[in-house]
């Protein structure tokens, strides 16, 4: 027989008869000649129950029955007496595929985020974590049919790059070379590496993006992406996942049209397709989710300049640790006041000083500030970080040139410009940092799989 899974089952509803399902015990009690059992197979939040009586041969056996062992279960699936679930499966074959020892490490009681970090490899088999992580794949397919349906294209562009997409120094270095013989030459020779150059891991698809965007039109890259930055904070990870869609004949109004509708779609995806684990989020992770979503769902963002924004700022009676004067780069505790407290909703700035900001974000017309834009959300701060480009060939070098950047390694970048150049716009959204926003985890470790930070590598 085919083994059925549980989020199949519990939707049933006629019983087929006789059911084969297969997964792992969340519990068992004993009773005299029965034995529950409370089944999860990992592919919704529900537990099956099954009953188990002593005319089973091996009822010994399943007596001895652990949590956390892994089970396969043949029977038929009947209605159940008790409450709290329409079926339940009446056993009639129980297999033991592996008893789990006392020392399984997630017994029934509650564990703290912190403990289960620790076991990231089992984490995912609690209620909290199964449902972060089924929601997290959703959401990567509702990401890429939110695009199907714009008629945007996929795009995959390299991880291994040779330039520097935001020019932030916090690239992790490729290379094949020999560390011993690097330390007997006394430096790293690049003509000797692999590329012939040096190369890095990518921090950003974007410059790729922009190429093809000015070939297909509407493209989106959707992928992992690799910081060196060395700040251990709750929204900080060194690999992370960022979806980067690239507009062509797009300027910074519509970009923001388009990152308002792509927020909303994703949530409300959420909210159709993962009923059941957003439940749970908003009952026992963040009480003031449903509020949240329902503000992101209801509410027309709000759009302002970064000058508008540091006026607020200074407006405010708020004590900042970091002094807010014009010309700083935002700090998570300005941005989260601007979106939490002042605004009470998301919020989009606008037009940010050009010293503050990468180099091929368009020039405003007062020459100081450049059409950036970055998205702060509640709870979270920035979620997107994005721009109208700089298309004119003349002001780009004229920048780069500032900047001190090796004209020669972006060649191709300005033949874009060179051939055909056209208005586009684009930007990133932190995968992990959107999926915190829906779900009110509040550490970007526990919304990823296996974390990578400073100073830790493990699993
Ligand atoms: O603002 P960022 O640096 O923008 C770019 O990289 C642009 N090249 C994107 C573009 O225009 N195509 O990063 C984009 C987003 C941030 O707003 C944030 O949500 C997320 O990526 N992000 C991180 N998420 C987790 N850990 C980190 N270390 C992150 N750094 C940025
Ligand atoms: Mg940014």
């Amino acid at each position: 027989m085919k083994r059925t899974k549980i989020n199949l089952l519990i939707k049933l509803e006629k019983s087929p008869g006789n059911v084969l399902v297969k997964g792992w015990v969340r519990t068992r009690r004993g009773s005299k000649g029965f034995s529950f059992m409370e089944i999860n197979d990992g592919s919704c939040l529900k537990n099956i129950q099954v009953i188990a009586t002593g005319d089973l041969k091996n009822y010994h056996d399943i007596e001895t029955i652990t949590t956390g062992s892994s089970v396969s279960v043949a029977g038929k699936l009947a209605e159940s007496p008790g409450k709290g679930q329409k079926w339940e499966i009446q056993a009639e074959n129980l297999e033991i595929i592996n008893l789990a020892p006392e020392s399984y490490p997630l017994q029934k009681k509650r564990h703290s985020d912190e403990f289960l970090r620790t076991i990231a490899h089992l984490r995912p088999r609690t209620n909290k974590y199964g449902a972060a992580f089924r929601l997290r794949s959703e959401m990567a397919f509702a990401i890429h049919k939110f695009y199907r349906e714009k008629g945007f294209r996929y795009l995959t562009t390299p991880l291994i790059t040779g330039s520097d997409c935001e020019g932030a120094g916090e690239m992790f270095r490729v290379t094949s070379l020999d560390p011993e013989k690097v330390k007997e030459q006394g430096e790293m020779d690049f003509t000797m590496d692999f590329f012939g150059q040096e190369s890095n891991l990518t921090v950003s698809g974007q410059l790729s993006a922009e190429m093809f965007a000015l070939a297909l039109g509407d493209v989106y890259t959707f992928g992992p992406t690799f910081r060196a930055e060395n700040s251990n904070t709750s929204r900080h990870v060194a690999e992370f996942w960022m979806l980067e869609p690239e507009m062509a004949f797009c300027d910074l109004k519509e970009n923001m049209d388009h990152g308002e509708e792509l927020v909303k779609y994703l949530t409300r995806h959420a909210m159709a397709e993962c009923s059941e684990d957003m439940a749970l989020f908003s009952n026992f992770v963040d009480k003031s989710l449903s509020k949240r979503i329902d503000t992101i769902l209801n509410s027309e963002f709000g759009r302002i300049s970064y000058g508008e924004a540091i006026e607020i700022l200074k407006k405010s009676k708020k004590k900042f640790d970091f002094k807010v004067k014009y010309g700083i780069d935002l700090q998570s505790e300005h941005e989260r006041f601007l979106a939490e407290e002042y605004y009470k909703k998301p919020v989009f700035l606008t037009d940010y000083p050009k010293g503050i900001k990468p180099f091929y974000m368009r020039m405003n017309d007062d020459g100081k500030t450049v059409a950036a834009v970055d998205l702060l959300v509640p709870g979270i701060g920035e979620l997107i970080g994005g721009s109208q480009r700089e298309e004119r060939l003349d002001i780009l070098e004229k920048r780069m040139n500032e900047m001190n950047l090796p004209m020669d390694d972006y060649w191709w970048y300005l033949d874009s410009r060179r051939f055909g150049s056209a208005p586009h716009s684009g930007f990133g959204l932190g995968f992990e940092r959107f999926l915190m926003m829906i779900t009110g985890i509040s550490n970007i470790r526990d919304v990823i799989p296996f974390p990578r930070t400073p100073g830790r590598i493990d699993f």
